[in-house]
């Protein structure tokens, strides 16, 4: 199985960007635990990351015919993208959507995704935790 992790704008600072909010682990150090995870539950993983939403898009098209999942997280692209709900829609790849922050305590514009209607599930607020869950959950999904 194949799992995509597809990560949107500015979460490549992670651990710089408002640590509060989403904790002191750099995006390397996500890498890694998402590549231990991948090798501990047997599946490969593939990790992306981009800032740009034209980019997203051509990442998920690239997927289809060689993915068995998506978990993404787009970032503040979840709140305005119909272009990355069209393009999950379109592969037809079951996709978890994630969030590192509880996005639904948070500001109100945070609490519309557009994503959401293209996901089999959510996880929001399960910190970087949230990305394994989401893996757990696809390669479920995929055995049964
Ligand atoms: C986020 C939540 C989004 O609202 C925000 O724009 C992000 C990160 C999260 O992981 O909690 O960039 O997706």
């Amino acid at each position: 199985m194949k799992i995509l992790v597809i990560n949107g704008p500015n979460l490549n600072m992670l651990g710089i960007r408002e640590p509060d909010i989403y904790g002191r682990t750099t995006y390397a150090d996500l890498c890694r635990l998402i590549e231990q995870h991948a090798d501990e539950i047997g599946v490969q993983v593939e990790l992306y990351q981009s800032n740009h939403e034209g980019d997203l898009v051509d990442k998920i098209q690239e997927a289809y015919g060689n993915t068995d999942g998506i978990v993404i997280n787009p970032g503040a692209y979840t709140h305005t993208s119909v272009a990355i709900l069209d393009a999950l829609k379109a592969v037809a790849i079951p996709a978890v959507e994630v969030h590192i922050s509880d996005v639904d305590a948070r500001e109100e514009f945070r609490q519309i995704s557009y994503v959401r209607l293209a996901c089999c599930a959510t996880i929001s607020g399960h910190g970087l935790d949230g990305y394994m869950e989401a893996m757990d959950l696809l390669r479920e999904r995929n055995a049964s």
